[in-house]
């Protein structure tokens, strides 16, 4: 029997499993991705015959030179240096032209503000705020940037709803700011040509779709269509683009980790369970360090910059409790006081525990091996857990002797001193090595309130010196700092007794 029509034109369709998590590919369905080890989230989709990809391309660079950058000049290329005689020679380069965002830990974490021909994807839980700080940029920009245009395009929103939330948060720009509602994106290219905006902002990439593919909205093959044609538009209009995507926990859309690799900047908006405070997360920047962290708190009015978020991460208590230290975690460029909280109970089972939140659970293990060796700490025989206070996740290396101060605090049930503060690396032969920019670190604590540094014996004399000839004292008035350098993990008891 012959099969029906459309199956016999499916038959000749070549067709591909991709994972809607990370955009692996297979010939074949399976049930695990090798590429992200996601369960069920191999798809099928159509790969579109090369010809049409190309022709999506061309239709992206169509409205490209709207502002005249690269391919303004008719030529896809351009001198490395201009030569003398060129009057564009003063000019300076496009990127390094930032503006503001009107948000400093927003301009922050881009590296000193917005490049005007990026492209960022802002990731996040749906829900998380994602929106709303970006109508609050789109207001910060305007306030700080008069002739900046700016378009906001909402495939979950209508017009109505933007322009009411919009206005609660304050947001106004009579010839600025633009909104539209629209999913198809050869629509929103209509709309830019028009317009002409400086920003473009896409909320919410899953939402949209090209009419060059067939398949639906939030796919990978969409997902990643639409990144090439906007990647096209804001490098060669110079346009900067804002894509928003939600993260999704089923494989069954695309999440923002299948485009990461197109864009310039990768945002991640992230919040604690139960917290009303939100960290804005680089994971990835062309432009700036990747390791530059946002704190804002999302409020009846939006979202307010904390500029101090020390103070979020530490608990209010000042009596001294066994099994907690504090250590000051460089992010980015800008240092922030975390409190580690560690719990050493005897095991009720053959296996002791390591459970970890907030630090990597290898590390800790890794401490506590230290420990055990050079400070014959009995932990084989308990749990240990281990708990970052606030939600932070720490990566540096220079939290190490904090962590093992509280995990030797809580072992031997003597609380370490609430007002210190401890710097260093731990190596696996036990000695404490130097951490990066330790007086950027000291500075915080001292701003703090904190009365005595704990930090590795080789820090660098120029900053010992600075801190113990009361220099600091004097800067800083009546307050002053005690640094206490050790050599080696074995010292750090003798500092609790
Ligand atoms: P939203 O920006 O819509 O999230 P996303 O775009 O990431 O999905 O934020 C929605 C949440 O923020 C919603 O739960 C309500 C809350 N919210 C406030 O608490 N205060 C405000 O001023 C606004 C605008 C939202
Ligand atoms: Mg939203």
């Amino acid at each position: 029997m012959r099969p029906p029509r459309e199956d016999r034109d499916a038959v000749k369709t070549k067709t591909q499993y991709s994972c809607q998590s990370c955009g692996y590919a297979s010939t074949k369905w399976l049930g695990r991705c090798p590429g992200c080890e996601a369960w069920n989230s191999l798809i099928e989709e159509r790969i579109e015959p090369e010809s049409r990809a190309n022709a999506a391309r061309s239709a992206a660079l169509e409205v490209a030179g709207v502002h005249g950058a690269l391919i303004a000049g008719g030529k896809p290329w351009v001198r490395l240096d201009p030569e003398e005689a060129d009057p564009e020679a003063g000019a300076e380069p496009q990127h390094l032209r930032r503006f503001s965002t009107g948000m400093a830990e927003l301009d922050r974490v881009l590296g000193g503000g917005l490049v005007p021909d990026s492209f960022v994807l802002l990731g996040g839980d749906p829900g998380i705020g994602k929106s709303t700080l970006l109508l609050q940029m789109a207001r910060g920009i305007r306030e700080k940037n008069e002739s900046l245009r700016i378009l906001y395009v909402s495939g979950e929103e209508s017009v109505d709803q933007i322009r009411g939330r919009a206005h609660r948060l304050g947001v106004r720009g009579r010839d600025h700011i633009f909104l539209a509602a629209e999913t198809r994106l050869e629509e929103v290219f209509a709309t830019v040509k028009e317009l002409k905006p400086h920003v473009l902002i896409m909320d919410s990439l899953q939402t949209f779709s090209t009419s060059a593919l067939e398949s639906a909205p939030g796919s990978v093959s969409q997902v990643r269509d639409i990144a090439v044609r906007l990647m096209a538009l804001a490098k060669s209009a110079g346009i900067s683009i804002w894509l928003v995507g939600h993260v999704t926990k089923d494989g069954n859309i695309a999440g923002p980790k299948a485009v990461e690799h197109m864009v310039d900047t990768v945002l991640y908006f992230e919040a604690e369970s139960g917290q009303s405070y939100r960290l804005l997360r680089a994971v990835k920047n062309r432009f700036g360090s990747s390791r530059e962290l946002g704190v804002f708190e999302m409020e009846g009015e939006g979202l307010r910059e904390v500029r101090n978020p020390s103070s979020l991460f530490l608990s209010d208590r000042r009596e001294p409790v066994a099994g907690t230290a504090i250590t000051a975690s460089l992010e980015g460029t800008r240092p922030i006081l975390v409190e580690v909280q560690a719990l050493v109970a005897s095991t009720a089972f053959g296996m002791p525990r390591r459970t970890s939140v907030g630090i990597d659970a290898a590390r800790i293990s890794l401490l506590a091996a230290i420990l055990e060796k050079h400070l014959r700490l009995p932990l084989a025989e308990h749990d240990l857990f281990f708990n970052v206070a606030g939600g932070l996740r720490l990566s540096e290396p220079a939290c190490d002797l904090a962590a093992a101060a509280a995990i030797c605090s809580s072992a031997r049930e003597k609380p370490v001193a609430p007002d210190w503060v401890f710097l260093g690396e731990l190596g696996l032969t036990g000695e404490v090595r130097r951490v990066s920019h330790a007086d950027v670190r000291i500075e915080e604590a001292l701003k703090l309130g904190f009365r005595t540094v704990v930090l590795p014996a080789n820090t660098p004399k120029a900053i010992l010196d600075r801190y113990s000839s009361g220099d600091a004292g004097k800067k800083s008035g009546s307050r002053s700092v005690r640094l206490l350098t050790i050599h080696r993990v074995e010292e750090l008891p003798r500092l609790f007794e």
